[in-house]
């Protein structure tokens, strides 16, 4: 079997009761080139093994990040992760490029749904501007920021839920597929 192209770094605390990312994760569970990090059982006590993860992403050409959206962000871990493993000299900085040119596809669900997204719904903004510091992080460190894939109304859209599952698994494809028309 060739090696991981795809590195899904996951982070769901309470992956046990999840419904959206436990259906979206199904959806692409057979890609055997999408090597699977989820962060909460890898690293239940939040000690990141910086130099492992950093091994892993040197060996990938994209980075999946797959988490529900906690409080307009991310879970905690997943923060950590980037806070830890994403260092200067490594990630950013003089002489860093171990992300350069790399993919990096996010991701996300939200209990919110896409009106609530909105000047006058609950949120108060569009999702839009939830993305920024995603996107900045990876276009700070030299990443091929792609289109996000985001679920809104995760807890009860079970349609959208699927169709986001599918449109999550072509994604990676075409990522292999690109991989192999490239010269040997
Ligand atoms: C601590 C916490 C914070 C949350 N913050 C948000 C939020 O800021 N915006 C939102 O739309 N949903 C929020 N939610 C709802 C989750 O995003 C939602 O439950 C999740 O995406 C559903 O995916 P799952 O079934 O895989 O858990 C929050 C949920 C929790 C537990």
């Amino acid at each position: 079997m060739s090696a991981p192209t795809v590195a899904l770094i996951f982070a769901h605390p309470y992956a046990e009761r999840s419904l959206a990312n436990r259906e979206l994760l199904k959806a692409i569970d057979d890609l055997s080139f999408v090597e699977r990090r989820p962060l909460y059982d890898l690293y239940p006590d939040f000690d990141i093994d910086i130099e492992a993860e950093q091994g892993r992403l040197e060996t990938v050409d994209t980075m999946v990040l797959q988490h529900p959206v906690y409080w307009y962000g991310m879970p905690a871990l997943m923060k950590l992760w980037i806070d830890e493993v994403f260092t200067m000299g490594w990630a950013y900085g003089e002489g860093a490029a171990a992300l350069k040119g790399k993919r990096l596809q996010w991701v996300a669900t939200t209990g919110g749904d896409f009106d609530a997204y909105s000047k006058d719904g609950p949120h108060g903004h569009p999702f839009e501007a939830f993305v920024a510091p995603m996107r900045q992080t990876a276009l700070f460190c030299g990443m091929d920021w792609l289109e996000p894939i985001v679920v809104h109304d995760a807890h009860s859209d079970q349609a959208e839920v699927a169709a986001a599952g599918q449109r999550y698994r072509a994604r990676l494809l075409t990522f292999e597929t690109a991989r192999k028309r490239l010269p040997a």
